[in-house]
């Protein structure tokens, strides 16, 4: 007896709502990967919010979550890997911004060659202590030492762009530009957040 197609592809039945089903979830997708950066933009150029001021407010809320890292107990391992969880999608979002829009200007328009390698390599350092972390049994006697390492690496790094590199880079820019990249670094982190 010939069986009714029920694939994917099947027009109809089970298979055809599957299939609706599944073409609307990849709509969704697109739309929520897609629409956030678009709204993201125009916000960006209506409101104009100090780019560098967001990326401070950044800096802190990662500092915090590093902070609790440091603050828990060797046994509290599924809090460890929520924290390290967060930290990781906070600073991923970061560190695309500053890495796609904002340290190519720090290189192109405030001519600061060598400290922008220098933040794109303490980005590099970051991500592998995050991925040493995650790797690690959250209960890792050495854990909590990884993370002051991180920590310590981040607090300089931070200290470099806020106190010498985005100070620079604002002198370097007008005032149209500095709204520009406000826009563009909302763009970038809603890719990710
Ligand atoms: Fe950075
Ligand atoms: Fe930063």
């Amino acid at each position: 007896m010939a069986r009714r197609g029920t694939g994917l592809l099947s027009a109809g039945g089970v298979g055809g709502s599957v299939a609706a089903f599944a073409g609307g979830a990849v709509v969704a997708l697109i739309a929520s990967r897609l629409l956030p950066p678009l709204f993201a933009q125009a916000a960006g150029s209506v409101s104009g919010r100090d780019p560098f001021a967001a990326l401070a407010d950044d800096h802190r809320h990662i500092m915090a979550l590093l902070t609790e890292m440091e603050q828990t107990p060797q046994n509290a391992t599924f809090r460890r890997t929520q924290l390290l969880l967060r930290l990781k999608r906070r600073l991923a979002a970061h560190a695309l911004a500053e890495e796609d829009v904002v340290y190519p200007l720090l290189h192109d328009r405030a001519h600061e060659e060598g400290d922008t390698r220098r933040l794109y390599g303490e980005h590099a350092d970051m991500k592998m202590h995050l991925s040493a972390l995650e790797r690690m049994p959250k209960d890792d006697p050495d854990w909590l030492g990884r993370v002051t390492e991180l920590k310590m690496l981040i607090a300089e790094h931070i200290h470099q762009e806020e106190a010498v590199d985005f100070p620079k880079l604002r002198d370097a820019l007008g005032r149209r530009a500095i709204a520009r990249l406000s826009g563009n670094v909302r763009r970038e982190k809603a890719l990710l957040l």
